[in-house]
């Protein structure tokens, strides 16, 4: 028989690049499944070839370890050719057979088909909770969230995941506004990291009153924009022109030289780095800036290349892991291919001992 799938959540296109992840992930805990995904759907489907493999795989996934995924939660139903006037009841039939929730997400996919769903879906929502509240299907003291997934308006999947390994945001979607004076959208490339990819603990330690952050590739400035507004003083190096605006606040320095050889006279809290350059090459950067005591958090976009695009980033991050460990230093990291992204993915690496450079 087969397993009730898992779904992860990716930007469409990426759909081959997030199930070799997942698919790496089983692997590593010696669980046999397998991936269906179609082209540009935006999602995959996971199945595991038995039940006791499915029940250890919901206990190890977390949305924060997979790289290409989103969201994701177990889907326990399928429901098709639903009755357009009353996709309730149906829906609250299964609900009742896969967990008492804390929330419920009405979820849809990042596809265009998708996207022609989010109005409805955001009506649903709120239909479809009074109905669970009624049924004692929402509990306050639950550790899951129902996901309602909609494929198309008459069909959904219906499931669930733990609220502290999935994401809070509808199909793990942080919706940001750029500000107005930002110089660049990009702007919200950074600002998404900082959100999704930090703790509120690591967030306090690099954005402390009088930090210090460097920029490279810095032009026109929205990551330094976004620094700045955190208070840290930031040199920016780049041989391209930096927002006027950005400048005249007079918490940025520019340097126009090559962020390949540019140094910090004393160390920085926090690097930031957004050049269009081959990932292993960037890579090696930041390893350079980690393992000589430059920085304590790095933050930084690897541009992908066309095909094999996870063992690409699984290169990198191994690079920078391996250089980490041979100095000694232990660390954290986390990646993910953002909202923002579009051919890139964005990483977190923080130092846990601190390093100084004399
Ligand atoms: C994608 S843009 C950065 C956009 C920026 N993060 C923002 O939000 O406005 C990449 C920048 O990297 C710069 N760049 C590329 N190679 C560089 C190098 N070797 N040294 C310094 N800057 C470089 C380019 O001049 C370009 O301005």
């Amino acid at each position: 028989m087969q397993q009730a799938p898992f779904v992860f959540f990716c930007r469409p296109g990426f759909e081959s690049d997030c199930a070799a992840e997942v698919q790496a992930i089983a692997n590593a805990y010696e669980l046999a499944g397998y991936a269906n995904a179609q082209p540009d759907s935006g999602y995959v489907r996971f199945y595991m070839f038995d039940e006791s493999s499915s029940e250890r795989f919901f206990e190890i996934l977390d949305v924060a370890d997979v790289i290409f995924a989103r969201q994701w939660f177990w889907a326990k139903a399928e429901l098709e050719a639903m009755p357009l006037e009353d996709r309730i009841t149906p829906i609250m039939d299964v609900c009742s057979d896969v967990a008492i929730a804390k929330t419920l997400l009405v979820e849809h996919l990042d596809s265009d088909d998708g996207r022609e769903l989010s109005k409805f879906c955001k009506k649903f929502s709120t239909p479809l909770t009074i109905a669970l509240e009624k049924q004692g299907l929402i509990h306050e003291e639950s550790e899951f969230r129902l996901h309602i997934l909609f494929l198309a308006n008459d069909h959904c999947l219906v499931g669930f995941s733990p609220l502290e390994r999935s994401s809070e945001h509808k199909g793990g979607i942080l919706r940001l506004k750029a500000p107005r004076n930002a110089p660049s959208r990009s702007t919200l490339k950074l600002d998404e990291a900082i959100q999704v990819l930090m703790s509120r603990t690591q967030q306090r330690d690099a954005f402390r009153l009088g930090n210090t952050g460097a920029d490279l590739g810095a032009a026109p400035g929205g990551w330094t924009y976004q620094l700045v507004e955190r208070g840290l003083q930031v040199s920016a190096v780049d041989n391209g022109t930096m927002d006027k605006k950005l400048m005249a606040t007079e918490h940025v320095e520019h340097f126009k030289e090559n962020a390949f050889t540019w140094l910090p006279e004393k160390p920085v809290n926090v690097l930031v780095c957004d050049m269009v350059e081959k990932p292993s090459l960037v890579a090696n950067l930041m390893a350079q800036w980690l393992e000589g005591g430059y920085t304590q958090h790095a933050l930084f976009n690897l541009k992908l290349p066309m095909k094999k695009r996870f063992q690409e980033v699984a290169d990198c991050i191994g690079l920078i892991c391996d250089r980490l460990e041979e100095a000694g230093l232990t660390h954290f990291w986390q990646a993910k291919h953002l909202y923002h992204d579009r051919e890139e993915i964005t990483v977190y690496f923080r130092l846990k001992s601190r390093v100084t450079k004399n």
